[in-house]
């Protein structure tokens, strides 16, 4: 573990995504122009909510935030129901009045991804850099689709999700089939971030968090990249940080 990798255990979910709200409105309150990376996935719902609730209580503002998107399915229509932007925009942007024109999304529907790819790349760079990015974690330690085997200095890029992944997303979508190939900021893009929330919740992640946290560096556990992250907060619930020990 890094000298700037810190663990911070909260009782519950509830907690959690309060806590984790909370520091998402202290960066806006320090940075209004917050360039800001959400993930999707069920870890961040709570999350969502609390922001939400905290723009409806005019007590945060993304007016001069802008956002890119973490990772979203390759090979689908902008329009489909299990684009992950449409995701993101129905729980958490358009519930904040995120503006859109402050947005970089994958266009999942795109013929030329590497140009897509290098187009994201751009947006974070003509914006200074990713200020804040809130991560999850899968189950087999992926961070956005970076999936096992991912180089730790990867760029953003076209990947084949892993049987694991494919297997996870399945809850999301009911009878839809879950795309085999998805568009992610690349581990090497994350790690240039100025800090980074790790959001982990229940007990079906202990096993993995106390692999990532207790592993050396290891492409085959991408998440262990976070240890050479300039700053960051893993956020667990105690069901999560059940594996950890005392
Ligand atoms: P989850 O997904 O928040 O739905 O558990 C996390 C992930 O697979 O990255």
């Amino acid at each position: 573990m890094t000298a700037d990798l810190t663990l911070q255990i909260e009782e519950n979910y509830s907690a959690l995504s309060r806590a984790a709200a909370r520091l998402v409105i202290r960066q806006l309150e320090e940075k209004p122009d917050s360039n800001l990376v959400f993930a999707t996935g069920k870890t961040p719902l709570g999350m969502f909510d609390e922001l939400a609730a905290a723009y409806q209580q005019g007590r945060i503002s993304f007016e001069n935030a802008s956002l890119v998107e973490l990772d979203d399915y390759y090979g689908i229509p902008l329009e489909d129901p299990r684009n992950l932007f449409n995701w993101l925009r129905r729980d958490f942007l358009d519930r904040v009045e995120f503006p859109l024109r402050n947005t970089a999304r994958f266009l999942t529907d795109t013929s030329a991804p590497v140009e897509e790819c290098a187009r994201i790349e751009q947006f974070i760079a003509a914006s200074g850099g990713i200020d804040l990015q809130v991560l999850g974690l899968g189950p087999n330690g992926h961070l956005g689709f970076n999936e096992p085997g991912s180089a730790l200095d990867s760029g953003t890029r076209v990947v084949r999700l892993a049987p694991a992944s494919l297997e996870s997303s399945q809850r999301y979508w009911g009878e839809q089939p879950v795309p085999e190939y998805g568009l992610t900021l690349g581990l090497g893009t994350l790690a240039a971030a100025r800090k980074t929330l790790l959001l982990v919740s229940g007990g079906a992640k202990a096993g993995i968090l106390h692999k990532v946290l207790s592993s050396p560096l290891d492409p085959c556990l991408p998440a262990t990249a976070l240890h050479t992250f300039p700053d960051v907060l893993v956020l667990a619930d105690r069901e999560a940080a059940g594996a950890l020990g005392d």
